[in-house]
């Protein structure tokens, strides 16, 4: 673990306490925090009932007789569409916005709640005129578009189960979670814009087909990049003849809380990704009870947005099932944030009017580097508070953003959470709590975490232990889909006593003298790049799958923009040795990443090498190579079966 970034944290000394006005009106009640302490099941299930909408109530809060499988609500039925949409339209606020939808090339639409209503009970009939009902899976490989948010509510509203799998994945990434999940419908459109540009996404999708994937029966497809696409008139139907044509009346169906509601993919330590699977009553309650809480909510008068794409949890549970479940007003963006140009979110915030923006640190230090002049252009008072996911947020970022974005008023919530977690579990609230630039904070009323060392005993600050969810949260992950042995021995085995079962997130993290925790990274095989989770263990796949590679070892090595960035070494096989320059053979096997995962896991650097750091039982040293790749001295070297093989590295590296 790193003490260094423990020493470094321990110096932030700046704090924000909330004003006075900010309290007078904030969402968030120091109550919340007593009523959860005093009786937390009876918390949450007052969350259930107050965030939701039951067809038929539950008795029953928390079954965990059969730990770490849990049960949360099971008694109670509710439809988790009706609860984003209908209701909302029922009580007579069919006509507020639900989505600011902005295409990248600058159209845009405004969609209420009573059309985005009408809109998902089309769909949800057009999906059940092609078999879709309870429990069925559909892929959904979309750009940021309104039909991406309508087909999640649609599938939802069956009691089918999404998969969602973020539109810059591979063929081949897609073809292996269409298959794990065995997808009777894949929802895709042609393309997307991106960087001013249409990517395509249908011929993705057919290639994922060509090679198996054979449960899918359909391909829906929406029209957005108008790019030329082949066409299987057996199996491919245009999403505008199929949803346009259905009946606009639904009747939405009551499940079981315990419903499966999606499984998401996420990158572990092994090469396979797990299909993280949430499930309905508990995901939703925990989902819309942070989202007003931690954004401080007012649905009537805020407009929301937050930046993550739908392919990611973040987009799952903060663009479209807590904000819809609020009744929230949203902007919702397709495109990159510098096309056309690289004041274009400041311009959307000034356009609609944001009050409430939630984004990741990447982005915000890429804007920092471009200066604070291009935010300055904009008009950005409309801002009152601003929320940071995905890793942790650097003090000098923090502080460029409350002062830059947020006019230095604005209350900053650092949000700490995970793909499995489904909803955020550590954060300051506005208006409560006193913030401190770089540390997430505070477990959220009725969220436990404890931080422990290696024997699972607790650590006393100032030292750094390993993050653990000590009790079980509404919307904790129910399983890793067809899998329920990696589950438990990946979460649960570590810290688990035959008391107790814990959850182990796979982070370090310390606490202060306050009770505040601080975030330090990942301590597994699982890197952080801009926000998003790749597994050095599938990268070395992706690589060792090249005919030309003989061994790969794959390091995530900080990076000042984007937090980690990827970095390989790789040895190649003699019979190629002599066949590309070393330049040439590290840029083919970028590409080749990048076509086997995704551009996302396209390494910034791949390194040839002669020999590889192992120890005497042949396990790589990616710490060694760490310190290769961050320029550093190398450090103990005394285990490695070959102590000098790191001259060697180091000389290919720099040589
Ligand atoms: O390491 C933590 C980091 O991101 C991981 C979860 O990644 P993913 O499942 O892709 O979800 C990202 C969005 C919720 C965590 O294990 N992480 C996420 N948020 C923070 C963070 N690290 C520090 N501070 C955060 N606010």
């Amino acid at each position: 673990m790193a003490e260094n970034s423990i020493d470094s944290l321990l110096q932030e000394h700046r704090r924000f306490p909330p004003s006075e006005q900010f309290a007078a009106q904030s969402v968030a009640s120091p109550n919340l925090s007593s009523e959860a302490r005093a009786d937390r099941l009876e918390f949450w299930a007052t969350q259930a009932r107050e965030c939701l909408d039951w067809h038929s109530p539950f008795t029953e809060v928390l079954d965990w007789s059969n730990a770490p499988f849990a049960r949360w609500f099971a008694d109670g039925t509710l439809n988790v569409a009706y609860n984003c949409l209908d209701r909302h339209v029922l009580a007579g606020r069919g006509d507020r916005v639900a989505f600011h939808w902005e295409g990248e090339p600058g159209d845009s639409r405004t969609i209420t709640y009573a059309e985005l209503t009408t809109e998902v009970k089309r769909a949800a009939n057009a999906l059940a005129s092609l078999g879709i009902g309870q429990g069925d899976r559909v892929a959904i490989y979309m750009p940021v578009v309104p039909e991406a948010v309508v087909a999640m509510l649609a599938v939802a509203r069956l009691g089918a189960v999404h998969s969602v799998v973020f539109g810059g994945f591979s063929a081949e990434s897609l073809r292996s979670r269409i298959e794990d999940a065995q997808a009777k419908l894949v929802i895709t459109a042609d393309g997307g814009w991106r960087k001013g540009k249409v990517f395509p996404l249908k011929p993705v999708v057919d290639a994922a087909l060509e090679s198996g994937a054979e449960s899918v029966e359909h391909v829906l497809v929406v029209r957005r990049g108008e790019n030329p696409v082949a066409w299987a008139d057996a199996r491919d139907l245009w999403w505008h003849d199929t949803v346009g044509s259905a009946s606009p009346e639904h009747e939405a169906e009551g499940f079981e809380a315990e419903n499966p509601l999606f499984i998401l993919y996420t990158s572990g330590t092994t090469g396979k990704p797990k299909g993280i699977l949430h499930t309905s009553g508990g995901y939703l309650t925990q989902a819309a009870f942070t989202h007003r809480n931690v954004f401080d909510l007012h649905p009537e008068s805020d407009v929301y947005w937050c930046t993550a794409d739908v392919g990611w949890i973040t987009g799952h549970s903060y663009v479209v099932y807590g904000p819809l479940a609020n009744g929230a007003t949203q902007v919702l963006y397709e495109g990159t944030p510098d096309s056309p140009h690289p004041g274009r979110w400041w311009e959307l915030i000034e356009k609609y009017r944001v009050s409430i923006f939630y984004t990741a640190p990447t982005a915000i230090r890429s804007f920092m580097k471009l200066g604070r002049e291009i935010p300055d252009g904009f008009d950005l008072s409309s801002i009152r508070v601003l929320g940071s996911v995905g890793e942790p947020i650097n003090p000098e970022a923090w502080i460029w953003y409350h002062d830059v974005i947020g006019a230095g008023t604005a209350p900053i919530v650092d949000t700490w959470w995970q793909t499995e977690t489904g909803a955020i579990m550590i954060a300051a609230l506005p208006g409560q709590t006193t913030l401190k630039p770089g540390s997430a904070q505070v477990p959220i009323p009725g969220v436990t975490i404890d931080i422990l060392g290696e024997d699972g005993t607790r650590v006393d600050p100032p030292h750094g232990g390993l993050l653990v969810v000590s009790e079980p949260w509404p919307s904790m992950l129910r399983g890793i889909w067809g899998d329920p042995e990696r589950f438990k021995e990946t979460y649960w085995s570590r810290f688990s006593t035959p008391e107790k079962a814990r959850y182990f997130a796979g982070d370090g993290a310390h606490v202060d003298e306050d009770g505040d925790i601080w975030l330090l990274g990942r301590v597994d095989d699982v890197m952080n790049i801009s926000g998003h989770r790749l597994s050095t263990t599938e990268i070395e796949s992706a690589l060792v799958s090249h005919p030309m590679v003989a061994e790969a070892a794959v390091v995530g090595a900080a990076d000042e923009q984007t937090g980690q960035a990827v970095v390989a070494f790789v040895i190649l096989r003699a019979e190629f040795a002599g066949d590309m320059t070393p330049d040439e053979a590290s840029a083919a096997l970028r590409a080749h990443v990048a076509t086997a995962i995704g551009a996302i896991a396209r390494p910034r650097q791949v390194f040839v090498v002669a020999e590889l750091p192992k120890t005497r039982s042949g396990k790589i040293m990616r710490r060694l190579l760490q310190d290769v790749a961050e320029g550093r001295a190398i450090g103990d070297t005394t285990t490695l079966a070959d102590t000098s093989v790191m001259q060697i590295i180091t000389t290919n590296v720099t040589g």
